[in-house]
């Protein structure tokens, strides 16, 4: 399959990466991803202004049956410098997209302000969506703070940037969001984060798994295939053509990237599943990929997405 795809001024040879904050944190860990077979971008974990321990440990549970997570890592990061550092100096392989947060609107704009000098002109990811810093609401369920802080950036930033969604649940919300990020110049959307704060409890001691939030975290992995499919597909239908979609959630089988692709997909990214199995999973899940398409009979990308078809249309 001819996988090529572009968003802004980048071009993908394949369509898989991993998801924010997965295997991301360190030069090393970024280099693995820039060299796995089968991956078509890198995603640097979500840079703060300075560098930050994040939350006591366990702060990262995988769930006995190897396919779902929980997480609250609390933005472990080496600070802006670092990975600013990582995409403007290092040798990289495949399109780097660099992720930025910030605990307060200011730090995000100070970091934006910051991309700007630097004539990094790459993809810019900005994180609306952490669930896991005490005390911090995640900024894009405030739909004013969202346009506010859109619109500050915009006033002085022409760079390439993507925005990070947590998922929404209500049909009211994904017309709010869309026609909010519909004003902007948007490179993309990466839907969805982990879904935040749920709570897992091990049967055998009756306590929680992670130290931090009383337990509360972010839940990735098969559990929100469903949730992830929904927040892509609403938002393919209502965003404007222009903004690419990296759909996030749930991936564990190359039949899941389908999923993804048929809701409108642009780019697949892999979380959960890839800090289980490594980045070997790439090649596995294109592999798998490839086996859909040939049973299918497809010979490209466009027959596949945005194609998935309601209920009453033709198999
Ligand atoms: C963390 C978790 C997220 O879901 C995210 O988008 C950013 C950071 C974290 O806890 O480190």
């Amino acid at each position: 399959m001819n996988y090529s795809t572009t968003i802004a001024n980048e071009h993908f040879d394949h369509l898989l990466l991993n998801a924010g904050g997965i295997f991301c944190e360190t030069v090393d860990q970024l280099e693995k991803i820039q060299h796995a077979p089968g991956a078509g971008a890198v995603m640097t974990k979500s840079a703060t202004a300075e560098k930050r321990a994040g939350n006591p440990n366990p702060r990262y549970f995988t769930y006995p049956d190897h396919h779902n997570t929980i997480n609250a890592m609390g933005l472990p990061n080496l600070g802006i410098d670092y990975y600013l550092d990582y995409v403007l100096h290092h040798q990289l392989t495949l399109p780097t997209i660099l992720s930025v947060v910030g605990l307060s609107e200011e730090e995000i704009v100070a970091n934006v302000k910051k991309i700007r000098a630097s004539g990094y002109d790459g993809l810019i990811e900005l994180n609306l969506s952490c669930p896991n810093v005490p005390g911090k609401p995640q900024i894009a369920y405030d739909f004013d703070t969202t346009d506010h802080l859109l619109d500050r950036i915009y006033s002085f930033f022409t760079g390439h940037l993507g925005v990070k969604l947590p998922p929404y649940f209500d049909m009211a919300h994904f017309d709010r969001i869309a026609k909010i990020l519909n004003q902007y110049p948007l490179a993309y959307v990466n839907a969805v984060n982990s879904v935040g704060n749920g709570l897992v409890i091990d049967p055998e001691t009756d306590r929680v798994v992670l130290m931090a939030k009383g337990g509360f975290g972010g839940l990735g992995g098969a559990q929100i295939k469903a949730t992830a499919l929904a927040n892509v597909r609403a938002l393919r239908l209502r965003l404007k053509p222009e903004i690419k979609i990296i759909g996030t959630g749930g991936v564990t089988t190359g039949r899941d990237v389908y999923d993804h692709l048929l809701c409108g997909a642009d780019l697949v990214s892999v979380g959960s599943q890839l800090a289980i199995e490594g980045p070997s999973i790439f090649q596995r899940l294109e592999d798998e990929l490839e086996a859909i398409f040939a049973e299918k009979h497809i010979e490209s990308l466009d027959q596949v997405r945005g194609k998935l078809k309601r209920l009453d249309e033709a198999e």
